[in-house]
This record gives C-alpha cells, sequence and structure tokens, in this order.
C-alpha cells in the first residue's frame, strides 16, 4: 500500500510527538494510554497492523525447529513488532534502531526471551525452587531475574510456566511448580510478582507470560507436544488454577500450549482464550502463542492451509504469531477478501501497542538498552549469594540412616565420585538461555571449598552420565576404597529434561546404577547426592545407601549450596513438590488421587491395585527429612462445626525435638468425604514454613474459610457443599495428625 508523503509526513510528525507525551503535551495524543493507542492505530495500515502481531526469533539463540533467515529485514519492512532471542543492551539497541529510524512509523519492538530461572545468575530450575516452599526466596529469584534480563534490553520474559504435571516422563515437568494446584498457584503468584516488580514499566521489570495455556502439563504418556484429553471438571479444578492465579497477580502475556484439548488445538481453542481467558477471567493483556504453533494447526488436522491456521487462531483469540510467520503471510488477505473482521485485527494490535506504551517504549525505545547499567547488574555478589541461599534451600534430604549426615569437615579423605561430580556444564540445568555454565560451581569445588585444609578430597569420574562403557569403573572402586566417606554423584544430564526431553524410563541412564552398586560393595559409608530435572525411580538406592539428597540442577552456584548442606551449614528443608513413583508404571500418581469404589486391600484380589507393585509412592508429595526431627502435637480446632461465613482455625504445636536448629514446612490437607461428585483423599490447603531452635515449639495455625472447601459441584457451579471434613497437618503428604469438623 502506498502512501503520499504529505500523509506519510504528518505520520511522522504524529508519532513522533506520541514518543515524546510525556515531556511535550501534545493535545491529540495527550491522555490515558488508550487514547494514544487509538491515535496510533488510526495511522497505521492494515500491513503495519499485523506486523505488530508478529514475532520472530533473532538468530542469537534458537529455542526451536525454525529459524527466520531475514529477520532483519522484517524489522525494516514493518512486518514484525517483537523478537526474541535477542538480548544484550548494544544488541537490542541495534535491532531497536532499525524498527525506531528505518520504519515508516517508528514503532518499537518488544523484546522477548526464555528467562526461566535467572538471566545470567542462574538459579535453581523451577521445580528445585518449588522444592523450598518458599515463596520469598521464589519471588526474589524471578526478582533477580528481572534485573538482570531488563538490564540486557529485555521487556518481555516467557515464564512463569504454571503447567500442573503429575507424570515426570515429561521433561517438562522440570520448569514448573510440580503436580499440585494449591502449591503451584502461590509460587506462580511470587513468579509473577517477581519478575513485574513494582509494575510495568519500572526500569528493573520484565512483563511475564503464564504458560502454557492449557493444560500442557497433561500431555498423554508424558510425550511433549502430545495430545491432552481431560473432563471440563479436572481441567478446572486441576489444571487452570495456577494460570488464574498468575493472571489475577496481574500478569501482562499468556502463552498457548502445543498441545490439543478436547479435540481443539490450545492455539485454536476459543474456549480456552475467549470464553474462559477473556469473558470468564477478564485478562486484558495479550495472547501470543507459542513457537510455530499456528503452523502446527495444519499437521494437527484442523487446518488445511496456512490462512485456514491464520484464521482459526485469530477468531480463536490469539493476538501475536510467534515465529510461524502465518498472521504475516494471511491476515492482510483473509480480511480483504471478507473472511477475517477487521476489527480482530485492530483488537489484537491495540492490547499489544498498549504493552509498549505501559514499559515506556514509545517515551523511550532504548530505556532498557543502557550497557552501563548492564555492566553495574550482571551477576552482582548479592545475586550470587540469592541464588546459593535458594539453592540450598531446594535441596531435598531423601534418607539419613543413622545421622550420617551431616558430614565432620574435618573427614581424613573424602571421595566424591560418580559422572555428576564435576559436570560443569550440567549445573545450570536446561533453559539457562543466557547463563555462562563456565561460572557455574561443580560438587568438588564446592566440597573442596567446604572442607578443612586437613581432608583430602579425591575425585573419580567413574563412568559417563548416558552410555555404556564400565571402563572407569576400576578406578572409582580403587578411589572409593582409599575413602573414609564416599559422595557419589549421579542423575540426568541438563539436556535430558525440559522440552523435548520425554523419557520412557525413570531410572538412573547409562551404567550409573552399576556404578552406584559396585561403589555400594566397597562397604563405605555413602551419601547420594541425585541431580535431575524430574522424579526418577531409585528403589534400589532408596534401600542400599544410608544417605540421599535430591540435588535437582541448583544453577551457578551449586557446589557450594550441595556443600552447605553436606557439612551442615545449612540444615536441609526442601520438601517433595511432586510424588517418586517405584516405577514407571504406577503414573499418574500423585497423593491427591481419588479412592475408588475398591479401595486397595491387600487381603483382598478385587480391589484396587498392582500384581507386581505396591499403590504407595517411593516418597510422597510433600516429603523431605531434615537433619532434626519434628513432632506434631494433636490438632486444636476453634470450632466443631461450621458455617460457610465461618473462619475455622485448625491449630498444632510443633516441636523441635532433635539437636540442630531446623526449618519445617508444616502442611494441612483437606479432605470432604462426601459430596456430589467424588473428591480427592486429601488437597493441600495451606502450609507455613517455620524456624525452630532444639527443644523450641511453635503452635501453628491456619485458618479455613468457605473457599477451602469449594469445588466444582455436580452442576459446575462453584462452591462448597454442607457435610464431614477431615483435616490433616503434618510434615508431608502420607503422614499428619487428623482432625474432623462439619460444615452447616
Ligand atoms: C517453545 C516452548 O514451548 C516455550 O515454552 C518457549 O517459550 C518458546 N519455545 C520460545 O523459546
Amino acid at each position: 500500500m502506498s502512501i503520499s508523503l504529505t500523509k506519510l509526513n504528518s505520520a511522522v510528525t504524529l508519532v513522533t510527538a506520541l514518543f515524546f507525551t510525556s515531556c511535550q503535551e501534545t493535545p491529540r495524543v495527550s491522555g490515558p494510554i488508550e487514547n494514544r493507542v487509538d491515535s496510533l492505530l488510526a495511522l497505521m495500515t492494515l500491513e503495519e497492523k499485523v506486523g505488530q502481531l508478529t514475532l520472530f526469533t533473532s538468530d542469537n539463540d534458537v529455542t526451536g525447529p525454525t529459524i527466520r533467515e531475514n529477520y532483519k529485514g522484517d524489522i525494516k519492512a514493518g512486518r514484525v513488532g517483537a523478537i526474541f532471542n535477542a538480548f544484550g543492551a548494544d544488541y537490542t539497541r541495534k535491532l531497536q534502531e532499525i524498527a525506531v529510524k528505518e520504519t515508516r512509523l517508528g514503532i518499537p519492538l518488544l523484546f522477548g526471551y526464555d528467562v526461566i530461572h535467572g538471566h545470567r545468575t542462574i538459579f535453581p530450575m523451577p521445580l528445585a525452587e518449588a522444592a523450598s516452599w518458599d515463596l520469598e526466596a521464589i519471588e526474589k529469584s524471578a526478582r533477580t531475574a528481572a534485573d538482570e534480563a531488563s538490564a540486557e534490553g529485555l521487556h518481555w520474559t516467557f515464564a512463569p510456566m504454571c503447567d500442573v504435571c503429575r507424570d515426570p516422563r515429561w521433561g517438562r515437568i522440570v520448569e514448573g511448580a510440580g503436580e499440585d494446584v494449591y502449591l503451584g498457584s502461590k509460587i506462580a503468584v511470587a513468579r509473577v510478582k517477581g519478575f513485574q516488580g513494582n509494575g510495568i514499566g519500572e526500569l528493573n521489570s520484565v512483563i511475564a507470560c503464564v504458560k502454557h495455556f492449557a493444560a500442557y502439563g497433561a500431555s498423554q504418556a508424558g510425550r511433549d507436544y502430545h495430545t491432552t484429553d481431560m473432563s471440563d471438571r479436572v481441567l478446572r479444578e486441576v489444571y487452570l488454577p495456577p494460570y488464574k492465579a498468575a493472571i489475577d497477580a496481574g500478569a501482562a502475556t499468556v502463552m498457548t500450549s502445543f498441545n490439543e484439548i478436547d479435540g481443539m488445538p490450545a492455539t485454536g481453542n476459543k474456549y480456552l482464550m475467549t470464553d474462559i481467558l477473556r469473558k470468564e477471567w477478564n485478562f486484558n493483556g495479550f495472547v501470543v502463542t507459542d513457537y510455530t504453533s499456528i503452523m502446527e494447526m495444519i499437521a494437527h488436522g484442523v487446518a488445511e492451509d496456512t490462512s485456514a491456521a491464520a484464521a482459526l487462531a485469530i477468531e480463536a483469540g490469539v493476538d501475536m504469531d510467534m515465529q510461524a510467520g502465518f498472521f504475516n503471510d494471511a491476515l492482510v488477505t483473509l480480511v480483504k477478501d471478507g473472511k477475517v473482521k477487521e476489527t480482530l485485527i485492530d483488537e489484537a494490535a491495540r492490547r499489544i501497542l498498549k504493552t509498549k506504551y505501559e514499559l515506556g517504549l514509545f517515551n523511550d525505545p532504548y530505556r532498557y538498552s543502557n550497557p552501563e547499567r548492564q555492566k553495574e547488574t550482571v551477576m552482582k555478589p548479592e545475586f550470587l549469594e540469592a541464588s546459593r541461599d535458594v539453592a540450598r534451600k531446594s535441596i531435598v534430604l531423601l534418607k539419613n540412616d543413622k545421622q550420617l549426615l551431616p558430614l565432620s569437615k574435618n573427614i581424613k579423605r573424602l571421595a566424591v565420585i560418580g559422572p555428576l561430580a564435576n559436570a560443569r556444564k550440567e549445573m545450570i540445568g536446561s533453559w539457562s538461555g543466557a547463563g555462562d555454565w563456565n561460572k557455574a560451581v561443580t560438587l568438588l569445588e564446592g566440597i573442596k571449598a567446604g572442607v578443612s585444609p586437613s581432608t583430602q578430597v579425591l575425585y573419580a569420574k567413574g563412568c559417563n552420565i548416558n552410555d555404556d562403557s564400565t571402563n572407569l569403573f576400576a578406578q572409582a572402586i580403587q578411589t572409593a576404597r582409599q575413602a573414609d566417606v564416599v559422595v557419589l554423584a549421579v542423575g540426568e544430564g541438563a539436556w535430558m529434561s525440559g522440552e523435548a526431553a520425554s523419557r520412557a524410563s525413570l531410572d538412573l541412564p547409562g551404567v550409573q546404577q552399576k556404578l552406584v552398586e559396585e561403589i555400594q560393595k566397597t562397604g563405605k559409608p555413602i551419601i547420594v547426592t541425585l541431580m535431575n530435572g524430574r522424579p526418577l525411580t531409585i528403589n534400589w538406592i532408596d534401600k542400599n545407601i544410608p544417605a540421599v539428597l535430591e540435588c535437582w540442577f541448583l544453577g551457578t552456584q551449586s557446589g557450594h549450596a550441595i556443600a552447605d548442606v553436606l557439612f551442615g551449614n545449612y540444615n536441609p528443608s526442601g520438601k517433595l513438590p511432586v510424588t517418586f513413583p517405584r516405577s514407571v508404571g504406577q503414573i499418574p500418581i500423585f497423593y491427591s488421587m481419588k479412592n475408588t469404589g475398591r479401595p486397595m486391600d491387600p487381603n483382598n484380589k478385587y480391589t484396587s491395585k498392582y500384581l507386581d507393585e505396591s499403590n504407595d509412592p517411593l516418597y510422597p508429595f510433600g516429603y523431605g527429612l531434615s537433619y532434626t526431627s519434628f513432632e506434631y502435637g494433636d490438632l486444636a480446632l476453634s470450632l466443631p462445626s461450621m458455617t460457610s461465613g465461618d473462619e475455622l482455625v485448625v491449630s498444632c504445636k510443633v516441636t523441635n525435638t532433635g539437636k540442630y536448629a531446623g526449618e519445617e514446612v508444616v502442611q494441612l490437607y483437606v479432605c470432604d468425604k462426601v459430596g456430589s461428585v467424588t473428591r480427592p483423599v486429601k488437597e493441600l490447603k495451606g502450609f507455613q514454613k517455620i524456624s525452630l531452635q532444639p527443644g523450641d515449639s511453635k503452635n501453628v495455625e491456619f485458618k479455613i474459610t468457605n473457599n477451602d472447601l469449594s469445588f466444582y459441584r455436580k452442576d459446575m457451579s462453584f462452591g462448597s457443599e454442607p457435610g464431614a471434613f477431615v483435616v490433616f497437618v503434618g510434615g508431608n503428604s502420607r503422614e499428619g495428625k487428623k482432625g474432623e469438623f462439619v460444615l452447616r
């Protein structure tokens, strides 16, 4: 479309004025952001509006299967309004200059990136952080990431991932908060608050993106990109609440998921994006697709070609096309042919432009691309300290026979063995975008820094993470024999979890299990430190190794954080945010299951169980030990019965009965005994992380309100039903003190 020179000049004048509205009052564009957006939209061609609806990757980083060769040409031609996988103050400024100086209207670009668990200073993987149950530390982790990312020109992170996941075969379980609705919702809020800080447009904040909408964590058989199928009840009760919590906390954007749900890919799913997200939840930010997911609707078999896929997406409620380029290729013609209403394009462009205004980009398109600030901000010592703090809080003590841990710092000879003992690259885990693995601290280094100068630290690799060679076994066995204590670091490679990293087996990969068995035969006291992005089936280790620490992937400060726990500088307080199965055949296994009509009875064949496996998990949700011990007193309930307007207080005295100071995550679970539809055996409804000196006690109180007892009833209305309830308070989902009350 051509534009006359006079028109172009007046357009440029107006847009220039738009940039400076904060300092120069221009009558035509003053007032609320909405008015400024409308004035700008009135100047834009259809092509330019569609350009704003388009997000392309730069070639700086690769996070998907396609790359756009000429993305700089796309910027210049006004075919793209946002770029991802580009960061760094100088680089983002360079790209921004093309948009601002070389396009007709000079509309600034939005820069997005997967800042998942830290930007330069890498924090523990999200699943690991969830094990800390420490909302303040989790918020701080996101805040730090936002500070670093925004100092490198980024405006937008593709996080938090709020997908509830009950299938550890799915590699992306590592990116979320685990299996639980309540914990997942609280963590989603903490992350949004951390990323967005005091508000959109603050220089050290980035806008959040709630993903993957919806129910991506329920991909069948744990296979990535696979189908999801579930009842509306399960969708609403289990999978939607964490996304909703994040949106209620102010998340500015939402990303669609790759999966289909009820026969329609999420990217073409009007029920999800319009009926639920916009109409029920009043979400007023913008929706971006996942990587090429508009294009993938052709392979799904719901769209014949580019035009059909683009029409399906925009009509369902998508505002921005990530990387498919389908909006670019098809929307203009679709509108001109009368097949798609231009108002839909206007609406989507309006939402995106509004966000750019809120970020302050029309006032100063380069405000986040400041090399000075970048230099001052990135990897500050206080960020490293924050990373180490949440890293040690994320470690879960799974077993500690005869108090083998904590170790003395004065051990004479300590052997550190295993393919993950000195594996620097693995420490920062997957999705660590701009993180530099060279800066990570390995376990061996952490241990060396943690022991006394007189301790001799021996090292042997033992084997690789994932091949079948046993060549290094002999040397490892020899090393173990020389030592007083062995720390054995086994698990997965960082690349074995995350996107496109599903596994059908949850055993230790390669020959690691054999290595553990060989080292165990030496008879030395062994501590296994597991590093992994998902629950693993470690029955043999649980049975035969005296001490086991779940260390996940803890980020830049991994080695120091693990050493802090090994030598008792920090008493472990992490609790599992996800159930550890005994075998893959038990999956899905999670604590809030339904009872069935034939609950398991070992003496009755015709009850719900396996012939060849127990029903019980290896470690339940919420489980984690401490170097000290906690005793739970009987529960006191403030009322024997309550009405929907009441608040019932459940209290429990928790005492530190061991000899170390320690923290305990006190958990509250509720069970609705009889409902108009079946209810889970228990559901987490509260938790508090408390700190106790040896011998000290604390009375922990939880308030139960009608909302905690509400669910989707038979008619799908949300509310409670009168009847009997059971409450449990304990240190994990399996054990707890019990009480009962009635809702009248
Ligand atoms: C695909 C992933 O599913 C999504 O989580 C990520 O944000 C995008 N790629 C961009 O890298």
